[in-house]
């Protein structure tokens, strides 16, 4: 049986990291073989590629150098490590993909979305999420969030402004592809949003195919 490919997007602050690993316990303790992971990085290389992008000291980056290292990060995890594991029938959980790119570097950067869209093609031959789910919140109140945990990278520094255009884009991706892309209010609490996500989960078609 083939695996099941399962995304969480959203800007910064809105729990992303705390939700994927919160769904990934949950499937393992029912049975679930999982791999979580991440982008940028979920592999060597591609954590090697995160410490370029991230690092504060980079404000020089050229916007589409650092879309081809956002591609080039998703090219060796595609095929290092997510087609692997769906080709093994298990379930992969990445905390962002490809509309994070659509979402920060087409609608956040200014970058033609065509450009974003055929590069996309060769860096995942195609390999789209069976189910993304989108974590909405408020930017000023996301950005609160990840300053007061410490959390700064080279994106986090970004403008209000950056950011309000990068959760657009991500809602206009979600009206476009309601069917894979759920918005979820990323302004409840992590128990709410959690058990919201594992109902959205355990409803997919593949999920219960396995049941
Ligand atoms: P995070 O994993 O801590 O959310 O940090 C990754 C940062 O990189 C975050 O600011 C979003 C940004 N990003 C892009 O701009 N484009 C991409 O394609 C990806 C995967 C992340």
């Amino acid at each position: 049986m083939g695996g099941l490919f399962i995304s969480f997007e959203g800007i910064e602050g809105t729990g992303k990291s705390t939700q994927a690993r919160l769904l990934s316990e949950y499937l393992s303790k029912n049975g679930y073989a999982i791999v979580l992971t991440e982008e940028p990085g979920g592999t060597p290389i591609g954590l090697r590629i995160r410490e370029v992008l991230l690092s504060v000291e980079h404000k020089e980056m050229d916007p589409v150098a650092e879309l081809l290292l956002y591609n080039a990060s998703r090219t060796q995890h595609v095929n290092e490590k997510i087609l692997p594991a769906i080709t093994r029938g298990e379930i992969v959980i990445t905390d962002r993909f490809s509309d994070s790119t659509v979402a920060y570097q087409g609608y956040g950067r200014g970058i033609d979305l065509k450009l974003i869209y055929s590069l996309d093609r060769i860096s995942t031959g195609g390999l789209m999420p069976d189910i993304t789910i989108l974590l909405d919140l408020d930017v000023e109140v996301g950005l609160k969030r990840n300053r007061g945990i410490n959390k700064t990278d080279r994106l986090e520094l970004e403008d209000v402004k950056f950011h309000k255009k990068v959760r657009d884009g991500y809602l206009e991706l979600a009206h476009r592809e309601p069917e894979r892309i759920k918005i979820i209010d990323a302004s409840g609490s992590i128990e709410e949003i959690h058990s919201k996500i594992v109902s959205i989960v355990m409803d997919l078609p593949k999920i219960r195919h396995r049941r």
